[in-house]
């Protein structure tokens, strides 16, 4: 009606055409029964009966199903409407959603007879379009001394319930004194309830007259300690508890039902299909129109302006068609000042604009943080003092990287862009900007980087903080200046690297996997150890790095897929076949590592033949033929060490095994680096046999601390021969 009445006002001489358009359509409207076919009946006693539904069968829709409503008037009171036997309470079609009584199952001792008395209860919504609401119902179960269970489509559910002597059951509380309750399973139009005869009230009857079960509406049942020693359940419900249903018009989906016209149900304009998770589809009326959609023209636009507190307008409220404006009163103000005032307002609007576009991003923030686990950081860090770990803003980073600059790119990874930055103006890092992460990843985020901002190792970049406020995490490492381990030797050329710096590298590196995997608690397993990942500092010494991304992985197929891709030649090949990721795998990578420092060569060559594509099997092979000459390094081969060299490919060999188990621990081929290191820091050349013994003992020394039982190195023995043959 307001509608007709404010476009009078406002389009002045086009009055008269108005009413001849719209009358017609509401005269229309008003001898119809809103949301029934014309001539039936839209309520049965109390309950409203909106089409599909209908009492009778030509008022109910024909599909495969039946929505026919049967109206009872039982024993002169008012009429009720069943469906199948059980009370209708409530049929909506804007929701999809309906409600019924069903009979509450009871198991109850009577002490005259000496018998127990059963009174079942089920319910078959099968060919019907109602859906058992998996969501809103869930199964309980009242008593002292009874096995109920339900057969619910073809699977059995239940619970024991047995009241020990101190038993109290306790209001709200429904978890086993006395009560229990289960989930319902979803897609379900079928239960029977049971009670298992072993069980029954004839020894406690004079507290426990019964033991009841039944499908409840969730919000519907509050457990009170009374319902077990007494009939207060079954009155309080009178013998019914409500079920939630969902239903559907047929079992197609929207693109199949749209397919035939003649049957699809959404008829009215300003309607659309909806299709249900469990299969099916129903009519919804679109955005702005309310009423029913499965009738010609039921679907009415919504007057927002009769209506100012769900639709507010604080000013002149004019409707349309699926919504409304609102435009501001023709204040005083604005016709003396005219302009101004316009200004003014267009200032105001734009400034509560941006104010409030302001909030929305503090809060989009702020509810990234929550995803990351920054709540959980911050409450881990308070009850940990000391962690040298900061949050950085994102305002910080833009700040520290001159805004994520092309030019401040150190790197770019499958998974993010690596940027220098340089925070409180002096201080070099590594900002990494990962690529988007999916949810469930995002939420153990924050836990992973608490681990890692735990790592204390002078081989192991240090993470410094972290961003946890935009959508995908940034991550601050101590900036790291002097490349990797694989520019070094790949993509350096002439360049000079000693076996002293391969070794201090290979040493290093090995001291900071055995500290992830023996030292850190619970152990990291890197999951991508290769001579990109090991950053080189000034002094060339080795900081690893990029663990993060392993430890996010789980070992699933997805991962396997990528890992595959990303670390080709690197990777264990127990773990592609068993997709799980271990410390020995970790080693198997590494024995790649040391292979490349021997060798000088990348651990897969595409262009050479098929056989000589892998390092690994290169150098297996070569071991094997006992050729293992024709593939070290001329950099650093050399007539008198080759026995000494002989013993790290003995090492890099064991690393490769195929076994996980066959392999040495990270700790064992640390121990054995750094006895080699020892080795070769002495001049072999003039030492003399009193010097050599004393080296020896600090040998068996440090080998005894690193060996564990498992593994038998014979180490010395294997120097010695190298050095004698050397010599
Ligand atoms: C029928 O109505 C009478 C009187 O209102 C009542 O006493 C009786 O219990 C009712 N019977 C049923 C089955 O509801
Ligand atoms: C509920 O139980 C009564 C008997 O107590 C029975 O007559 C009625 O059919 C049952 N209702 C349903 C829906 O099973
Ligand atoms: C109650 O259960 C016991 C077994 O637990 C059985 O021996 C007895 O007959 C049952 N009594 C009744 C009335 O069902
Ligand atoms: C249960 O619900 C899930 C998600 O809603 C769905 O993927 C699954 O198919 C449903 N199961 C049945 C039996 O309907
Ligand atoms: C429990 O039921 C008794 C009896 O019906 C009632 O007096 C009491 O208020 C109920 N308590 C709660 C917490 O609902
Ligand atoms: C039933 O149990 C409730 C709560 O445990 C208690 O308050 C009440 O006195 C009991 N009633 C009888 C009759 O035992
Ligand atoms: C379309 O639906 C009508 C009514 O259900 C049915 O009679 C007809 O066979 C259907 N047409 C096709 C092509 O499926
Ligand atoms: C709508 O708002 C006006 C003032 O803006 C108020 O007087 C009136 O009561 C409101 N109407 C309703 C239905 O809330
Ligand atoms: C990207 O990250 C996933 C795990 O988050 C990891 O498995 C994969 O190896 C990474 N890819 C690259 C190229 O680093
Ligand atoms: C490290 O890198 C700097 C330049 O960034 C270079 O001057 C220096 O020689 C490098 N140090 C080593 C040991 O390679
Ligand atoms: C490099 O080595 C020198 C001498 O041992 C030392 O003073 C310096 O701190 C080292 N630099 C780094 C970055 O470790
Ligand atoms: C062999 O290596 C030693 C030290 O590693 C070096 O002094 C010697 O010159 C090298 N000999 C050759 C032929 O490269």
């Amino acid at each position: 009606m307001k509608l007709r009445y404010s476009c009078l006002l406002l389009c002045g001489h086009l009055v008269l055409c108005f009413p001849a358009i719209w009358m017609p359509a509401a005269a229309k409207a008003a001898d119809e029964p809103s949301g029934q076919r014309p001539g039936c009946p839209s309520k049965c006693g109390e309950v409203d009966i909106p089409f599909p539904f209908g009492i009778g069968p030509q008022c109910a829709m024909q599909t495969f199903y039946d929505f026919k409503i049967d109206c009872l008037s039982s024993n002169g009171s008012s009429n009720k409407p069943f469906f199948r036997g059980a009370e209708v309470t409530k049929l909506s079609v804007s929701d999809g959603k309906a409600s019924m009584n069903m009979n509450i199952s009871t198991y109850c001792y009577d002490s005259s007879s000496g018998t127990t008395k059963t009174r079942g209860a089920s319910a078959d919504f099968s060919d019907s379009p109602y859906w058992i609401s998996d969501k809103d119902n869930k199964v309980v179960v009242i008593g002292c001394q009874t096995l109920a269970y339900m057969q619910i489509n073809f699977a059995l559910t239940g619970c024991v319930l047995q009241c020990t002597e101190d038993f109290s059951p306790m209001n709200g509380v429904c978890s086993g004194a006395g009560c229990c309750e289960l989930d319902f399973p979803n897609g379900t139009w079928y239960y029977n309830s049971y009670f298992n005869e072993n069980y029954n009230n004839s020894q406690i009857w004079k507290t426990n007259p019964c033991s009841y079960m039944a499908v409840i509406e969730t919000t519907a049942f509050n457990f009170n300690a009374t319902y077990v020693n007494s009939t207060i359940f079954y009155d309080t419900y009178k013998g019914v508890t409500p079920l939630a249903l969902d239903w559907i018009i047929s079992m197609e989906s929207c693109d199949e039902a749209k397919r035939n016209t003649t049957s699809y149900a959404c008829i009215s304009g300003n309607s659309k299909c909806v299709s249900e998770p469990k299969g099916g589809y129903r009519c919804m009326c679109n955005d702005g129109y309310e009423g029913n959609p499965y009738i010609k023209d039921g679907c009415k636009d919504i007057d927002e302006c009769l209506d100012n507190t769900t639709y507010p307008c604080n000013g002149i409220c004019k409707n349309t068609m699926g919504g409304f404006t609102c435009s501001c009163y023709p204040g005083s103000s604005m016709m003396d000042g005219g302009s101004i005032g316009l200004v003014v307002f267009v200032i105001a609007i734009a400034s509560a604009w941006i104010i409030r576009e302001r909030r929305k991003l503090q809060h989009i923030k702020q509810q990234y943080f929550r995803q990351h686990g920054g709540l959980l950081l911050f409450e881990e860090m308070k009850s940990q003092q000391g962690i040298s770990f900061k949050i950085f803003s994102e305002e910080e980073l833009q700040q520290a990287t001159n805004k994520f600059n092309e030019q401040q790119i150190l790197g770019r990874g499958g998974n993010g862009t690596v940027y220098k930055g340089l925070v409180k103006g002096n201080i070099e890092v590594a900002v990494k900007r990962c690529m988007t992460i999916d949810d469930k990843k995002k939420k153990e985020f924050g836990k992973e980087m608490l681990i890692l901002s735990q790592i204390n190792h002078k081989n192991i970049v240090k993470l410094l903080g972290c961003c946890l406020e935009v959508e995908v995490p940034m991550l601050v490492y101590e900036f790291i200046p002097n490349n990797t381990l694989f520019h070094l030797i790949h993509g350096n050329h002439g360049r000079q690297i000693t076996l002293d710096t391969r070794l201090q590298i290979a040493h290093e590196s090995a001291e900071a996997l055995s500290y992830l995997h023996s030292c850190a608690s619970p152990p990291i397993f890197h999951g991508d150890v290769k001579s990109s990942n090991i950053l080189l500092d000034a002094n060339l010494s080795a900081k690893v790095s990029d663990f993060g991304a392993s430890i996010l992985a789980p070992t699933d197929e997805s991962q396997f897929v990528t890992l595959v891709q990303g670390t080709c030649g690197y990777l264990d090949p127990e773990y592609m076949r068993t997709c799980q990721l271990t410390d020995k795998s970790d080693v198997y990578s590494f024995g790649v590592v040391l292979l490349e420092l021997l060798t000088c060569k990348k651990p897969i060559n595409l262009f050479a033949s098929e056989h000589e594509k892998s390092l690994s099997v290169r150098f297996l092979t070569a071991m094997n033929g006992n050729k293992l000459e024709e593939i070290l390094d001329e950099q650093i081969k050399n007539d008198s060490n080759l026995g000494f060299l002989q013993e790290i490919a003995e090492l890099a060999k064991q690393c490769l095994e195929m076994s996980g188990a066959n392999r040495p621990s990270m700790k064992e081929i640390a121990g054995k680096l750094d006895t080699l290191r020892k080795v070769r820091q002495h001049p072999w050349e003039e030492q003399n046999l009193p010097e050599l013994e004393s080296l020896l003992g600090e040998h068996v020394m440090v080998n005894s601390q690193v060996m564990s039982s498992t593994r038998n190195f014979s180490i010395e023995e294997n120097v010695i021969m190298g050095l004698k043959s050397g010599r």
